[in-house]
C-alpha cells in the first residue's frame, strides 16, 4: 500500500537524519542554530567586483553577512509520526446559523465539495469552512481511518452548533491517493454515487520535508512532486472533465504555499519550493485552459500556520519558532482558521470573476 512505503521511506530518511523534531548531523549541543550560527559567506574572492558592492571585501563587516536570507544545509526539520500527532478537530464556535447581514453569494447552499488531504490540518478546517457555508463535502485523503473519524466530526459538530436543523450536511470519507491516476477516478467514482455531483474542488494534500539540495534522496524527491504536483494536476482535471462533461460551472482552490513565490529560510526544501511554484502556476494555467466552460481555478497561498503538525514541530524547537516569527511582518503564525474565509470567498460566487488568481495568507510574509 502506498501508506505504508511512504512510512518506510519516511523511517528510511529518519536512519539517515537521526529522529528529532530539528537536527542536524553535528553533535546535539549544535543541534538548533541561533541567528549568530548562519553560515558564513564563502564567496571571497580577490576582484574588483566586491570592492564595488555595499559590504566592500565579503566578510568586512563581520560573519553576520546574509545571515538572515541564507538557508542552512545543517537543518533539518523532522516532521513526526502520524501516531505521534493528536488527530485534528474540527475548530469550535465558527459555524451555527446567524442573523448578521452579509452577501448571499458566499453562500455554498446546493454544493458539492470535495477536499484533497480534508482528513485533518489545513484541509480539514477548508472543509468545515464549505460545510459551515452551505455545501456537501467529500474528504478525500491517503488516511483511511481519519478520514472517517474528522467527516463524522464535522456532522457532530454541525449538530451541536445548529441544534433542530432540519437539514444536516453529508459529509463523506473517500480514500484516495491523489499521486496515482487510478485511485483519483476511483475515489471520484465513488463520491459521484453517494453525492450525484461535485461543483467544488480544494486540493490540500500535499507534504514537505527538508534536506539540503545535494543530499535529497531522489524517490523522495519523486515523492514529494507525485503528491503535490501531480496529485494537484490529477484531481484538478478529474473534476474539471466532470464538470465540462455536466455543462456545469465549478470552483477549483489549489493550496500551494508561500514557499512558492518565496525561499524559505533556515530549513532547505528547494523541491517543496518548486513544487509549489508549480501548483501556483497550474492554477493559472488551467484557469485560462478552463475559462471557456465557467472552471474557475485559483491558489490559495498559506504562510506558516499553527497546525498540530507545526505546533508540535516548533513545540520541540523555540529557536525555530523565533526565527520564523521574526520574519513575517504581523508578527505571529496563522492559525488554520484564517483559511476558512478565503476558500469560502474562492468557492463561491462571491468571486465568479476571479480566476487564475493566488491568493497569499501569510501575514504579509511575502510582502518583505
Ligand atoms: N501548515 C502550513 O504551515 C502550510 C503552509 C503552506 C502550505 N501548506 C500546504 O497546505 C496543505 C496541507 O498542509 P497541512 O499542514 O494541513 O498538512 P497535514 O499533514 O496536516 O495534512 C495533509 C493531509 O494530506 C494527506 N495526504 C498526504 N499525502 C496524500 C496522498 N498522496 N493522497 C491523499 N492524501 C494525502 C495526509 O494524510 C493529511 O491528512 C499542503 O499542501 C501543504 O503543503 C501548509
Amino acid at each position: 500500500m502506498f501508506r505504508s512505503q511512504l512510512l518506510r521511506q519516511v523511517a528510511g530518511a529518519t536512519r539517515q537524519a537521526p529522529r528529532a523534531a530539528f537536527r542536524t548531523r553535528q553533535p546535539a549541543a549544535t543541534s538548533i542554530r541561533s541567528f549568530t550560527a548562519a553560515p558564513v559567506r564563502l564567496d571571497k574572492h580577490d576582484n574588483d567586483y566586491d570592492a564595488g558592492s555595499t559590504s566592500g571585501v565579503p566578510g568586512e563587516s563581520g560573519d553576520h553577512e546574509g545571515q538572515y536570507a541564507r538557508t542552512d544545509k545543517s537543518v533539518r526539520v523532522e516532521y513526526p509520526e502520524e501516531d505521534d500527532l493528536p488527530p485534528s478537530q474540527p475548530v469550535q464556535g465558527r459555524g451555527g446559523f446567524h442573523f448578521k447581514r452579509t452577501l448571499a453569494s458566499f453562500s455554498l447552499e446546493g454544493r458539492v465539495g470535495v477536499v484533497t488531504g480534508g482528513a485533518r490540518g489545513l484541509g480539514l478546517v477548508m472543509a468545515q469552512a464549505l460545510v459551515t457555508s452551505g455545501a456537501d463535502v467529500a474528504i478525500v485523503d491517503m488516511n483511511r481511518d481519519e478520514a472517517q473519524r474528522s467527516a463524522q466530526g464535522l456532522i457532530d459538530t454541525y449538530k451541536d452548533e445548529n441544534p433542530g436543523s432540519d437539514k444536516i450536511p453529508k459529509v463523506t470519507a473517500h480514500f484516495c491517493d491523489v499521486s496515482s491516476p487510478t485511485s483519483v477516478n476511483q475515489s471520484l467514482a465513488e463520491i459521484l454515487k453517494l453525492h450525484g455531483k461535485v461543483d467544488n474542488l480544494v486540493t490540500s494534500a500535499g507534504f514537505t520535508e527538508n534536506y539540503d539540495a545535494i543530499s535529497y534522496p531522489h524517490d523522495r524527491m519523486q515523492k514529494l512532486w507525485g503528491v503535490n504536483v501531480d496529485g494537484t494536476y490529477l484531481y484538478a482535471v478529474a473534476v474539471a472533465k466532470h464538470l465540462i462533461e455536466r455543462e456545469a460551472p465549478g470552483s477549483i482552490v489549489m493550496i500551494g504555499s508561500m514557499s512558492g513565490s518565496i525561499v524559505n529560510v533556515p530549513q532547505p526544501q528547494a523541491p517543496y519550493n518548486a513544487a509549489k511554484a508549480a501548483v501556483r502556476h497550474l492554477a493559472a494555467s488551467l484557469a485560462v485552459e478552463w475559462a471557456h466552460a465557467g472552471v474557475r481555478v485559483n491558489c490559495i497561498s498559506p504562510g506558516y500556520m499553527l497546525t498540530a503538525l507545526t505546533k508540535k514541530i516548533l513545540d520541540d524547537n523555540p529557536d525555530l519558532q523565533k526565527q520564523w516569527t521574526s520574519l513575517i511582518p504581523v508578527g505571529k503564525m496563522g492559525r488554520p482558521e484564517d483559511l476558512m474565509g478565503a476558500v469560502t470567498f474562492l468557492s463561491s460566487d462571491a468571486s465568479l470573476y476571479v480566476t487564475g488568481a493566488d491568493l497569499r495568507v501569510d501575514g504579509a510574509y511575502t510582502c518583505t
